[in-house]
């Protein structure tokens, strides 16, 4: 069976504008990083945000934004973080690295993200921080999860790497927390050119040490210089925060994928409002098939990102599903987020002991459908009378 709706690796296809914005920054920028395009990215990213200009500083991947805010966090030996066990890997290896034990919290089976009443569950007197994964586009319930962190003293870090755009009442996820990830990758509604990220900072005083931490530790020197060569062209330190020393970091996005992600921030809301029209009909053409369960949110606070259904038949039909899809209809579904406690790499670093089963049985039974924007019409309706088509021949 030929492939006829695959799982794309990319989201979006850029417009003509778009290439012209690149082709004029590979002709034009200098220097062709830590320049005026990346300034200009981060200062409408967070006009974009809703938030303070300087919180904002874009990073090569999501990854490097998630470790830089793991840094950040300045973990003490013993100390924990909250994690739903449901999410990319990503989200959560940086933290174990710079030496936080990770807790997984489960997710709530309707929406799939944590929940107060799940972080509130795992968390014990060691435990400084929670990173609440904004999963398929979906905005947790950031004002709840809000309070219970200041109630416990947490800091909260968002992972937006999948919603960018998606709002609650109003406002930006990646807004609430004390920081926030962003990821530009290839599959995201907003990429610059496949790699890209961007890490929000609330703290003042800790947003002043990113870029020395993003950049090699360079900075400048804070007194006056007949010549401008001497002692060097430029300093290399690392401010203090809070009496700990940061080791730095070389995180940096390039200028022309900077150009792209400033023009891209004037498509992205058009980006996500089409998915989330394309996912409602999706999801209303299939109300008389029980089999398939979505998450319908008719409101911005879903981007879909992606578009993921359970099915309630449980993991062996969706199995058939999945088989019947791709070798008689040629749609390549795929099946995502294991819980990290089952990756070989988590049991090697001990942190297998999830009770999670939320999150278990909805990966055990879900289904994530070829969702990118650039998907025709067409692509789109036969991937739904395939989808009809299968359900009644496994009824
Ligand atoms: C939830 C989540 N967190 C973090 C990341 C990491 O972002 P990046 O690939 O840009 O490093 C991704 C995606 O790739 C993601 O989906």
């Amino acid at each position: 069976m030929d492939i006829k709706v695959n799982f794309s690796g990319r989201a979006v296809k850029y417009t003509e504008e778009e290439i012209a914005v690149v082709v004029e920054a590979m002709r034009n920028a200098d220097p062709l990083t830590q320049g005026r395009y990346l300034q200009a990215f981060q200062d409408k990213f967070a006009d974009y945000q809703g938030v303070a200009r300087g919180a904002c500083f874009a990073t090569m991947n999501g990854v490097s934004a998630l470790e830089m805010s793991a840094q950040l966090c300045r973990f003490k030996p013993g100390d924990e973080v909250v994690l739903p066990s449901h999410t990319f890997t990503a989200s959560a290896y940086p933290y174990a690295k710079k030496g936080a034990r990770i807790l997984w919290a489960d997710v709530d089976p309707r929406t799939r993200v944590i929940t107060a009443e799940s972080i509130e569950k795992v968390l014990t007197p060691r435990t400084r921080a929670v990173v609440v994964v904004h999963l398929y586009g979906y905005v947790a319930d950031m004002p709840a999860i809000m309070e219970l962190a200041r109630k416990r003293e947490l800091l909260v870090i968002e992972d937006a790497a999948q919603s960018i755009g998606a709002e609650v009442d109003g406002k930006k996820s990646g807004s609430f927390g004390d920081m926030a990830i962003f990821s530009f990758h290839s599959h995201k509604n907003l990429t610059t050119l496949g790699e890209g990220g961007m890490l929000y900072v609330r703290d003042p005083e800790a947003a002043a040490v990113v870029p020395a931490l993003r950049h090699n530790g360079h900075c400048a020197y804070d007194f006056e210089r007949p010549d401008y060569w001497k002692p060097a062209m430029g300093n290399v330190d690392m401010p203090m925060l809070g009496g700990d020393m940061l080791w730095p970091n070389n995180y940096c996005l390039g200028e022309v994928e900077c150009a792209l992600g400033a023009k891209m921030l004037d498509r992205i809301d058009a980006i996500n409002a089409e998915k989330r029209a394309r996912a409602l009909l999706f999801i209303d053409a299939l109300g008389d098939f029980p089999e398939l369960e979505f998450h319908r949110v008719p409101t911005p606070r879903h981007n879909y990102h992606l578009l993921a259904a359970r099915m309630t038949a449980g993991p062996d039909k969706r199995d058939a599903f999945m088989r019947a899809m791709f070798h008689e209809k040629g749609v390549r579904c795929v099946v995502q987020y294991i819980p990290l406690d089952r990756y070989d790499f988590y049991k090697r670093i001990g942190r297998d002991d999830a009770h999670c089963p939320n999150a278990d049985a909805f990966f055990d039974s879900m289904i994530s459908f070829p969702f990118q924007h650039w998907l025709s019409d067409e692509e789109l309706h036969y991937m739904l009378n395939a989808t009809k088509d299968v359900l009644r021949s496994l009824r």
